[in-house]
């Protein structure tokens, strides 16, 4: 099936940080700088044609050195525990895909952090 693709700065996707433009190579207008504390998290709310999996494709950027993990959250439940390596840059960005489990219609997919550096720079989510 075709891809959508779901801008981190764009409603109804929530970022409990700032949308931010100043490190290049992002789509759209911009991306989430969540928070740098566990409350930082990323969402989106994504439609499925019908129940069973889906493949979903975070964009990211992490310029540390240490790991992001963050809890995936899907209609409220932890699904898997995605770790966001070290990019190199933060205007080196990279795609992670994870399969997760998703209801017919609308979903809420939800990126928790699990430490206090918060999550990396999240672009986008492609489903
Ligand atoms: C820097 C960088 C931000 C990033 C932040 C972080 O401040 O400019 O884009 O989000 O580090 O560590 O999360």
């Amino acid at each position: 099936a075709a891809t959508t693709r779901y801008e981190a700065e764009s409603s109804p996707a929530i970022c409990t940080g700032t949308i931010d433009s100043d490190w290049a190579g992002y789509s759209g207008a911009g991306f989430c700088n969540g928070a740098n504390a566990t409350s930082g998290y990323a969402q989106f709310t994504v439609n499925a044609p019908a129940a069973g999996t889906a493949t979903l494709s975070v964009r990211f950027a992490n310029g540390t050195t240490t790991a992001r993990p963050a809890s995936l959250v899907v209609n409220g439940t932890t699904v898997q525990t995605p770790s966001f390596e070290g990019t190199g840059a933060w205007t080196t960005w990279a795609t992670k895909t994870l399969t997760v489990p998703v209801n017919a219609g609308s979903n809420t997919i939800r990126l928790n952090p699990t430490t206090s550096a918060g999550l990396p720079n999240i672009d986008y989510l492609d489903v």
